[in-house]
């Protein structure tokens, strides 16, 4: 229904446009995480079922544990993913732009679990009565590998977090545009109050 409808706004405005990645305008997701909207939709799958189109809403119940992630990945290269939050704590007041909810550097191919994980993955936790927020998956294709000293956040831990921007961490490494992005978005559930309890640390 979504992608139908970005489809139909295409053929009306008589331009070129890719409906998958158009989404990223139409959220607002370009520009407020990024510049252009990615050229390939990441295939990403919660569960072994449950793939992401951009802009679907879901629940935090549903993404709670670690998605597999796919792209076209050459074997020799290296690649970065990250997933962020830049509606933290709210995207009319999000003065904590962006939570860093996932950052692996330096996969081989497209085996993120052979990467080099600087934050594990934690799904969304929305607060209460903050409205839907947008959850958005990039995929960089990195130069060469990279070398990251500082240490790694566990999954159940805020630290280092809050105020990431993927776009200057991006330009930092030198990683170009994103190869390739998907995003959900997501509101309040029950198991919000689960996952604040285990960023906590308890
Ligand atoms: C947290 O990470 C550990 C491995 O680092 C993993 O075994 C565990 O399932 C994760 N917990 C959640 C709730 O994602």
């Amino acid at each position: 229904m979504l992608l139908l409808s970005v489809a139909m706004v295409c053929v009306l405005a008589a331009v070129q446009c890719n409906p998958e990645t158009d989404a990223f305008k139409w959220q607002g997701v370009v520009p407020d995480v990024l510049s252009q909207p990615p050229n390939q939709m990441l295939k990403v799958v919660y569960d072994d079922r449950m793939m992401i189109m951009n802009g679907a809403i879901v629940t935090p119940t549903q993404v709670k544990n670690t998605p597999t992630v796919e792209w076209p990945a050459e074997p020799d290269s290296f690649y970065t993913l990250a997933m962020v939050d830049p509606d933290a704590p709210s995207r009319a007041n999000p003065k904590l732009r962006e939570f860093k909810h996932w950052l692996v550097v330096n996969i081989p191919g497209n085996n993120v679990a052979k990467g080099d994980t600087l934050a594990e993955y934690v799904g969304a936790g929305p607060p209460k009565d903050t409205g839907l927020h947008r959850y958005v998956f990039l995929v960089y294709a990195q130069p060469k590998k990279l070398t990251f000293s500082g240490s790694r956040v566990n999954n159940k831990s805020r630290r280092s977090r809050t105020k990431f921007h993927i776009r200057q961490f991006a330009e930092h490494h030198r990683l170009g545009q994103p190869i390739a992005g998907a995003f959900f978005m997501a509101e309040y559930d029950e198991y919000v109050p689960i996952l604040s309890k285990q960023l906590s640390g308890r």
